[in-house]
This record gives C-alpha cells, structure tokens and sequence, in this order.
C-alpha cells in the first residue's frame, strides 16, 4: 500500500499555541447553531506531560496539544528517537521494538531547544499582498467563506 504524505509547514505554529484556550472554544460550533453550514468542535488530546487531556492545536485533527510534545512524538515516530516525553521506542516500522527502552534518545535540552526552534520560526512575509490578482483571489476566498475556518486573524494572550 501506498500512502503519499505532504508535510505541513512548521512556522508561525508558536503564534497559534500562544492563542489563547477561550479564543479557540469561543469558535466551537459542534451543531452548526449560526446555521452558516459548518460545524466544528475541539478535541481534547492527551498531554502526556501533563497527564490530562487538553485542548488539541497542532498536527492532523488537533490530536495534539503543544509543541513540545508534537516535535516529540515526530522524534519518536517518524524518527525513532526517544526522549523523556516518549521514553518508549513507537512500533509503527519495527514491531519487535515495541516499547523498547533501548533506543536512541536525546537529551532533554535538545528537545526543548527544537520544540523552542519550532515556537519561534516566523512566518515569511507575504508577497504581493496589493497586487491586484491577489486582491481578487482574496475577495473570493472570503466570499466563498473559506474564512469561516481559515480565520484571517486571531489574537495571542497577552
Ligand atoms: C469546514 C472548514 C474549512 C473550510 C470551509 C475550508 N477549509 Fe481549507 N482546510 C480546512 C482544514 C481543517 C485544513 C487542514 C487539513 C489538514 O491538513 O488536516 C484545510 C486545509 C486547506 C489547505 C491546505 C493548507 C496546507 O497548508 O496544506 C488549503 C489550500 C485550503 N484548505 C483551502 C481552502 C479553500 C480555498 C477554501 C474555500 C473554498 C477552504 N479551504 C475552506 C478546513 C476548511
């Protein structure tokens, strides 16, 4: 089996963690109550630092809640890694490793200075953001109500 994976891009991603819990609830609309078509609700994720479920902001369906532990879970599954996060090894290519404590691990000064490099990589300058083209391209993405989910602007806590 086959299954093509594009990465998503990493910056501007410690802006949205710094987004603030309410702002992100206060969009939650599990049954469509404004009747604008879309629902949408939270999902709570386990924080495996913090040993409870929090709010989910990052990787596919939010399934995870900080940066920390999603450039964790990266080290230990898509790499093979462990850290004090994951101290276990991940199975997904070597199920005789399964819950292995033999792997490679890092350090955890290395791990928080990646989860640091990941919170502050900026988000690149828009390019011709007044261009007419881009102008009009902009209308109908409003008018076609992308921007219900693809939220233009959001506030970080201060
Ligand atoms: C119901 C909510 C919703 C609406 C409405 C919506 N999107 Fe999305 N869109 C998403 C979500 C969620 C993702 C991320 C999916 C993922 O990667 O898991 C996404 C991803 C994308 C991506 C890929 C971004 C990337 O970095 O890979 C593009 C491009 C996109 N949407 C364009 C549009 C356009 C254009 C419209 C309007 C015609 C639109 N979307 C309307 C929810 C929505």
């Amino acid at each position: 089996m086959l299954s093509p994976r594009v990465a998503p891009p990493v910056f501007g991603l410690g802006l949205l963690e710094a987004v603030d819990e309410r702002e992100i609830l206060s969009r939650a609309d599990e049954n469509d109550a404004d009747g604008d078509g879309i629902s949408g609700r939270p999902n709570y994720a386990w924080n495996v630092v913090e040993n409870k479920k929090t709010l989910g902001r990052f990787g596919w369906k939010a399934a995870n809640p900080s940066l920390l532990q999603q450039s964790a879970g990266a080290y230990n599954e898509d790499m093979g890694i462990t850290s004090f996060v994951f101290p276990k090894e991940s199975s997904w290519s070597q199920s005789h490793m399964m819950g292995s404590l033999m792997s490679t691990k890092i350090s955890d000064s290395l791990l928080q200075s990646v989860a640091f490099y990941i919170r502050t990589l900026a988000v690149p300058a828009r390019r011709a953001a007044d261009q007419a083209e881009v102008l009009a391209g902009k209308k109908i993405f409003t008018e076609l109500k992308c921007v219900a989910c693809h939220t233009p602007r959001m506030r970080t806590k201060v």
